[in-house]
């Protein structure tokens, strides 16, 4: 139970990436991690923990263990989720409303943000004495809603609706005149005329619940991937030592593709595990044998089957939610596991007692993609493509099994426990 309140408060406090990032940096910190800056010369000692973040929206963390450069066991997960953009020029007004111009951040089910109290966060870029200061904000009250159109104007409605971004998406904050960067930069503690630079998001105001007979539900916004982003965390910090480096990686961007400087597509990793062999002092090559001898569990949510459209799935690799971890494969690659890789991820489940599942797509359905085979173009390595079943993925609210997150939680604990020990031919022990 302490885990699921535990998710269910980070849900809560996360409303956008920077801030799921700040808060896994403050667990870090409270258990011991210490600050690197990329701008800096990292000095890392053996048995040290550590953390970087880039941009403030990525982290990435790792355990050294006492014997020194080692191979590396590493989660990964996304903190954003799709929603609305804030564009420059925000407020406009209609019929004597103020509203907002707003974009879309991702591939969200646009219907679900409709009628339901928003509110605005992310982060402001502030003038001060000596040059420009970033920091997050969030509005946290209700503070916009996006309307429907009546179904009297729209009677063919309950049919399906083809949204407009562009035309239909845009929320009203007030009357006419309102002015929502005064409301931002109130809630930041700034005069608003000191604000030079925004990164701000639409967020739903929904709280996380637990849903069902027995409670057995988790009905949230951002499960995909807070999910992951704090299972993965908790079995960090969990996690007893090892004598591989431990690497948590939560990254942003995911839901736009992963291209910006601090996604899974960008040298973000990759120069952290380089600066991390060189601050230790490892020899010529020796990154390179550790990389190939690494590996990595891409953690992002998964498609529990719908019980209204069984047929959407495929009928041998259908997930249940509280049915335990899922492991993810596709033959276009799209996941990154492989027959070894999911063998060595499910035997740790087996002998940790957690419970696996399969999933594929349907062969003439596509599917989603993620972040593991993009970060894999980087750092390459043995990789596993894992997540939790839920429902309504990319809805404004979604639903998984509240079992489940301590199924995650032991699941990855287990791995960073396991010695995965690679070598070669497709040759391990764990
Ligand atoms: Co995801």
């Amino acid at each position: 139970m302490d885990a699921i309140r535990g998710l269910m408060e980070f849900i809560d406090a996360a409303p956008t990436a920077f801030h799921a990032a700040q808060l896994a940096a403050s667990a870090l910190e409270g258990a011991g991690y210490q600050k690197l800056e990329e701008q800096k010369t990292w000095a890392i000692a053996p048995g040290g923990r550590y953390y970087v973040t880039r941009n403030r929206s990525s982290v990435i963390a790792f355990r050294i263990p006492k014997r020194g450069f080692a191979p590396f066991q590493i989660s990964a997960s996304h903190g954003d989720s799709p929603c609305f953009k804030l564009k420059p020029n925000p407020e406009k007004a209609s019929q004597g409303l103020a509203q907002l111009n707003v974009e879309k951040y991702g591939g969200m089910l646009m219907s679900t943000w409709l009628d339901r109290p928003l509110s605005v966060a992310g982060r402001l870029i502030v003038a001060g004495e000596k040059g420009l200061e970033t920091r997050l904000v969030n509005v946290d009250r209700d503070l916009a809603v996006i309307p429907n159109l009546p179904i009297h104007f729209n009677r063919s409605a309950n049919d399906g609706v083809a949204f407009n971004a562009q035309a239909d998406m845009l929320p009203v904050i007030g009357a006419e005149g309102a002015d929502v960067m005064a409301a931002v930069a109130e809630a930041a503690g700034v005069g608003k005329d000191s604000v030079v630079g925004s990164d701000l998001f639409l967020y739903n105001r929904d709280r996380a619940a637990l849903v069902g007979a027995e409670g057995e539900f988790i009905c949230a916004p951002r499960l995909d991937d807070l999910a992951c982003a704090y299972t993965s965390l908790r079995a960090l910090l969990d996690a007893k030592p090892s004598n591989h480096i431990d690497v948590y990686c939560l990254f942003d961007n995911e839901e736009v593709g992963s291209g910006s400087k601090q996604g899974a597509g960008s040298t973000l990793l990759i120069e952290a595990l380089r600066r991390v062999a060189l601050a230790l002092d490892a020899k010529p090559q020796a990154l390179e044998a550790a990389l190939a001898a690494s590996f990595l569990v891409s953690a992002d949510n998964a498609h529990a089957a719908h019980p209204n459209h069984p047929e959407k799935y495929d009928e041998q690799n259908r997930v249940r939610m509280n049915g335990g971890v899922v492991v993810k494969s596709n033959a276009a690659q799209k996941y990154t596991s492989d027959g070894l890789s999911a063998a060595v991820f499910e035997g740790i489940c087996k002998r940790a007692c957690v419970p696996t599942q399969r999933f594929a797509n349907r062969s003439d359905i596509p599917g989603g993609s993620t972040l593991g085979n993009i970060a894999l173009s980087h750092a390459s390595m043995n990789a596993v493509d894992i997540g939790l079943a839920q429902l309504a993925m990319h809805s404004a609210r979604e639903t998984m099994g509240a079992r489940d997150v301590e199924h995650m939680i032991h699941a990855l604990t287990a791995f960073h426990e396991s010695e995965i020990r690679i070598m070669g031919d497709g040759n391990l022990e764990f």
